[in-house]
């Protein structure tokens, strides 16, 4: 995704330029190309034979840091065309999962790619992450976003109602982020290669509860947990330190389960 942090940078690379928490941008080097920000402007021949970790000043006074794109900036430069799921959720999603490079994963609905993208990272140019979505403008979306952070290659984008099915099998994990998860239940089973799990977003308990009964009823899951992440950020002043005092109330929930063989199946059709 990203050059050795030794190299000098230079058209086509992507860098974070950071010049405060509020005002963080992903930028794709390449000729004649300029950044304009309400504290100045920055051309992008000036960033070209700087490192990341430099800074660069801005034409109204003051720095601009350079720093190397992480997953974690797509949340927070991507172009969103739906809601996202934010880092606390999917890192703790990505963590149950157990996928890691190499994996081939699904994920439906893709929305504006949040998710994609750091299964995109996690997996590696080994593996393979198929993404789905009903609507065909979120997947373009989504798919402009992903070429942003250079991660496009392991990444297949199909427009598909997943309650249909879908044309894959054998995967290590599958995520879903979709108004009616319950529904995409037989889906998700055959495409998951036994005792692999499913992690589902939800933004309602009314959801979660749907979901965890259907998982129930299906008969084709067990280990079915639900969660909610509560994070909470810390000023850190010297004698002063204490929590924030706005925080994030509520994102949505997380339900894990494992594919189990409800009945026997015949080795050549798992
Ligand atoms: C909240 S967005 C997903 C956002 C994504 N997780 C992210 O972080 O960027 C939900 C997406 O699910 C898609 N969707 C809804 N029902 C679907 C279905 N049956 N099959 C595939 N996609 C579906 C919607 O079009 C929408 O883009």
């Amino acid at each position: 995704m990203t050059p050795k942090p030794s190299r000098v940078l230079g058209y086509g690379d992507r860098v974070l330029v950071y010049i405060d928490d509020k005002r963080r941008f992903l930028v794709e080097l390449r000729e004649g190309g300029v950044l304009g920000t309400d504290k100045g402007f920055v051309r992008h021949r000036d960033i070209v034979g700087r490192r990341y970790g430099d800074r660069v000043p801005l034409s109204r006074g003051g720095y601009a840091y350079l720093l190397e794109p992480l997953p974690v900036d797509a949340v927070y430069s991507y172009r969103r065309v739906t809601q996202v799921i934010y880092p606390k959720d999917y890192s703790f999603m990505v963590i149950l999962s157990g996928i890691g490079p190499g994996s081939r994963v699904a994920e439906a609905g893709v929305g504006s790619g949040v998710v994609t993208t750091i299964l995109a990272w996690i997996v590696g140019g080994e593996g393979r992450v198929y993404g789905y979505d009903i609507r065909g403008d979120h997947l373009e979306a989504a798919r402009a976003n992903l070429e942003r952070m250079g991660l496009l290659d392991r990444v297949v984008l199909e427009k598909r109602d997943i309650r249909e099915g879908v044309p894959v099998e054998g995967l290590d994990a599958f995520f879903l982020d979709m108004p009616d998860p319950w529904r995409a239940l037989d889906t998700v089973w055959v495409a998951l290669r036994p005792s692999r799990p499913v992690l589902i977003y939800v933004p309602t308990v009314n959801q979660v509860e749907k979901t965890v009964v259907a998982l129930r009823e299906h008969g084709g899951f067990m280990d079915i947990h639900s969660y909610e992440i509560l994070l909470r950020e810390y000023i850190v002043e010297k004698g002063a330190t204490r929590p924030a005092s706005t925080m994030i109330g509520h994102t949505g929930y997380i339900v894990f389960a494992r594919k189990i063989l409800s009945e026997p199946v015949a080795a050549d059709n798992i």
